[in-house]
């Protein structure tokens, strides 16, 4: 764009000058005589536009403008151009008649005061222009080469100078691109932006420019330096914590170009929920004093890798115990753990407390005392009698079952066994239950888990 720009202030600076310089001055103020060498001179010289070879239409896609120069009504431009060395210029009439670029100033034999290395005038291949043809030099390699348009008398604004420098636009390198790996990153993790130029960083390095358009998400340093002769370094990229993915413009500008990449910066993703404790339980939830009980601790989730350790307690010590802690294995949800009871002189409820996770479960574990001695005879049958016979008894029994024989009632028992049917209805939660109160329940207990069952 500068470079454009300073085309049309030397444009604008041409039509105010418009000064004439002599050239040419071994010509006359006629038509020009081409050398004898160039078959079509005469053609040209009688004002029907000959076509020396090579002349190329004009493309659609204009050539490379920093090894062009445009010839207009006004004059050339630039008139002194400076490309790398070896370059070739284009030439582009966009004037309204046919024009004729070719050395100068003139020598004896001709006009050859640019020779390329094939020894050839390197402007002999532009040729005639006819208005909107364009033609390339040779490869120039002479450090300066004036022109001018061949074709007119007195030159004037329609000559000019092109030098060539070895590694001229080297030192014009400008920013390629912004690149940034990686692309995404979640808010508070770095990334890396790379700044390419076009070409190798002159002398001195180039310094980048560099910025963001949201710097509340993304920082970048105010500049990143390209050493001398490298193409390319790399910068770094601080992000923040951002409610929403964010896209974040960063900004790099070199040598006249602009170039852009985005970075996304998205939102800490939302926690897989950390495991907790869901519940303890306890089985049997009722044990004579003495006897043992099994509690579970159970997790919300999974334990996590090393295990998850819940932390036991017993509200009443005296009647029963537990580990300080129960560790649930990574991976599992549960983990089972021993109850200790000790004899008590009544029926006494212990509250077990585990905590894992910043939660709090409880179970409630009663510890009973110990019966004197517990018969059929002497101590179920009555209870049976009075609560149950109602419906377990005659000729068509609930459940078939009978309850009015011993042999009847040892149908649903197994000595010393809690998971004895009889037992498992008639605790707490049990389906018959609600026929006993937890004294007549737990004298049915102690029969069966306690003392085996006896009849008498
Ligand atoms: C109001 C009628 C009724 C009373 C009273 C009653 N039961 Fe039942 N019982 C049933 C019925 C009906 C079933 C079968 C359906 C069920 O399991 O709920 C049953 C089932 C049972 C079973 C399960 C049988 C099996 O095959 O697993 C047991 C054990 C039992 N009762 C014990 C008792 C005891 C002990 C009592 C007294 C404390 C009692 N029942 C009082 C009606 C009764």
């Amino acid at each position: 764009m500068n470079r454009i720009n300073g085309r049309i202030a030397k444009y604008l600076f041409i039509l105010l000058a418009s000064a004439g310089v002599a050239a040419c001055s071994n010509e006359p103020g006629t038509n020009p005589v081409a050398p004898t060498a160039t078959p079509d001179a005469a053609s040209v010289a009688g004002g029907s536009p000959a076509s020396p070879q090579p002349i190329r239409k004009m493309d659609e896609d204009e050539p490379d403008e920093d090894n062009t120069i445009i010839i207009t009504d006004f004059g050339v431009q630039p008139q002194n151009l400076k490309i790398d060395k070896p370059g070739v210029v284009t030439f582009i009439n966009r004037s309204h008649t046919n024009r004729w670029m070719r050395s100068n100033p003139h020598v004896p034999g001709g006009h050859n005061t640019c020779p390329g290395s094939d020894g050839a005038d390197v402007f002999e291949l532009v040729g005639v222009l006819t208005p909107g043809q364009s033609g390339r030099t040779g490869v120039i390699i002479q450090q300066s080469c004036g022109f001018h348009d061949h074709l007119l008398k007195d030159p004037g604004i329609f000559q000019g100078t092109v030098t060539v420098e070895e590694g001229y636009r080297t030192a014009l390198s400008a920013l390629s691109a912004i690149s940034l790996s990686p692309a995404s990153v979640v808010g508070g993790n770095p990334s890396q932006g790379t700044a390419t130029l076009t070409s190798a960083a002159p002398s001195g390095g180039a310094v980048v420019m560099l910025s963001s358009n949201n710097t509340a998400a993304t920082t970048v340093p105010a500049s990143v330096t390209i050493a001398a002769g490298s193409m390319s370094a790399t910068f770094a990229l601080t992000t923040a914590a951002v409610g929403a993915s964010t896209p974040v413009t960063i900004t790099g500008s070199y040598g006249g170009a602009t170039r852009t990449a985005t970075l996304t910066v998205t939102p800490v993703p939302a926690p897989s929920p950390s495991p907790s404790l869901s519940a303890i339980s306890l089985s049997p939830a009722s044990v004579v004093g003495g006897s043992p009980s099994q509690g579970t601790a159970t997790l919300t989730s999974a334990a996590p890798s090393g295990g998850a350790v819940v932390m036991l307690s017993s509200s009443n010590t005296a009647a029963a115990t537990v580990p300080a802690s129960v560790t649930i294995a990574a991976g599992s949800t549960s983990a089972t753990f021993a109850l200790t009871t000790a004899a008590v002189g009544a029926s006494t409820p212990v509250t077990i407390t585990g905590s894992y996770g910043g939660a709090t479960r409880t179970a409630t574990l009663t510890v009973t005392p110990r019966m004197a001695t517990v018969t059929y005879v002497n101590d179920a049958k009555p209870i049976l009698d009075a609560n149950c016979i109602v419906c377990h008894s005659g000729p068509n029994p609930a459940a078939g079952r009978n309850y009015t024989t011993y042999a009847g009632v040892m149908a649903v028992v197994t000595p010393f066994s809690a998971s004895s049917p009889l037992i498992v209805q008639t605790q707490a939660g049990g389906g018959m239950a609600s026929h006993l109160t937890a004294a007549q329940a737990e004298v049915l207990r102690q029969w069966v888990v306690v003392y085996g069952a006896p009849q008498q």
